[in-house]
């Protein structure tokens, strides 16, 4: 029996054969360093790393690709937002229902005087633009929030929060690993002016890639958190204030960003709506199954049209990790389980310290997986039931 991977929102599996086909191509036939000797092959690279930046300025809305930066990954790009940006006696704002990559950060500046408030999400997940809205003082100098929770799925109202940001001149940094590529994202239409994403989730890209997007008026108050080679400007050791170079420090992974921009054409030719409607399909499945299988609890908002794919969920007094051991040896499951990274969202929706199994579906899961899925976890359901 093959794999069924459910794991698409630790990263996203298998990938389009046009990504591995532009990974093969940079591999077999390119192969220079992006930006930096002048022959043919450096400048065919740098020609890939242009193509990825401008599909994805394509896809989030951006009229200037040179304002989106190459990174690792979103907790990279997250890392440039907070240290570059935050001092002591700033105060800043976040949710209940954030990932690590935004918690550790602040709650180490936390430590060197930076306040830190974190907006109560409900039960559910969600968050209340007004809360937000109240928080806001003197101090306050950025909102850092996730456009969907990596636990429950849950899309917070990034244009509310937007407008509000907005509105009082505050940065407002968007984490959108979970939403980029499949869930409808615009940065002007949302005010974003910070939008940290991940390369391997659902821009359907390779692991190790990443990076951001800068609106022009915050820039240049980021400091670079590395500094370092660029190819430009070698005559100086001063390191560049310019995009994207301020923030690319060092030789970029071009043959994973050739990847990355194959993936987002593969989103651009078809179109968010089509895979957000496809994965919707899918999520609505799986809840409405789960919700029917007694000694299951979904957690979250349980609406497809309000989440991404990823639905966590518990059978009473079993292990998460015991279900996903079951899952993974018995039925060829791949899950998630326990906290995910987001110790706070699991707090939130009270399933903290035990956390839950996740199961999160992707653009080329079917219809048949969620069923094979279902079956499963009834069986395992039945046997605890029957203990
Ligand atoms: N943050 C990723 C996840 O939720 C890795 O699995």
């Amino acid at each position: 029996m093959s794999v069924i991977y459910m794991d698409n929102a630790a990263t996203s599996w298998p990938k389009p054969a046009e990504t591995m086909a532009a990974i093969n191509h940079y591999n077999d036939m390119i192969g220079g360093s992006p930006g930096r000797s002048g022959h043919r092959l450096s400048v065919d690279a740098g020609r890939c790393v242009i193509d990825a930046r401008e599909a994805l300025a394509e896809l989030f809305g951006i009229s200037n690709p040179l304002r989106i930066v190459f990174t690792g990954n979103a907790t990279e790009a997250l890392n440039i937002a907070i240290f570059g940006f935050l001092a002591a006696g700033d105060h800043v704002i976040t949710s209940g229902m954030e990932h690590n990559s935004v918690m550790r950060p602040l709650r180490a500046l936390e430590q060197q005087g930076v306040d830190v408030t974190v907006i109560p999400c409900s039960p559910r997940g969600e968050i209340d633009p007004g809360d937000v809205e109240k928080a806001i003082g003197a101090a306050t100098r950025a909102i850092y929030l996730t456009h969907a929770s990596n636990v429950t799925g849950t899309i917070m109202p990034i244009a509310d929060v937007g407008a509000i940001a907005r509105e009082k001149g505050i940065m407002f940094c968007v984490d959108a690993a979970q939403s980029a590529g499949a869930v409808p994202l615009d940065v002007e239409d949302m005010k974003i002016d910070f939008l940290a994403f991940t390369g391997h989730k659902s821009l359907f890209g390779p692991q190790g890639t990443g990076g951001f997007y800068v609106a022009d008026g915050f820039a240049k108050n980021i400091r670079p958190i590395m500094m370092g080679g660029t190819g430009s400007r070698s005559e100086s050791e001063e390191h560049p204030d310019f995009l994207p170079d301020k923030f690319e420090p060092g030789t970029v992974n071009g043959i994973g960003i050739a990847g990355l921009g194959a993936g987002v054409r593969f989103i651009l030719d078809r179109g968010v709506d089509h895979i957000r409607n496809h994965e919707m399909g899918l999520t609505d499945m799986l809840i409405l199954g789960l919700g029917e299988i007694p000694g299951v609890v979904v957690h979250g908002g349980r609406d497809a049209r309000r989440q991404t794919t990823a639905v966590s969920f518990s059978i009473e007094t079993v292990s998460p990790a015991a279900i996903a051991l079951i899952l993974d040896e018995e039925y060829q499951i791949m899950s998630r389980p326990g906290l995910q990274c987001a110790p706070a969202a699991h707090r939130t929706i009270g399933t903290f310290p035990v956390g839950t199994v996740r199961l999160s579906p992707g653009y080329f899961t079917s219809e048949d997986d969620i069923g094979r899925a279902l079956s499963a976890i009834a069986a395992i359901a039945g046997r605890i039931v029957r203990l």
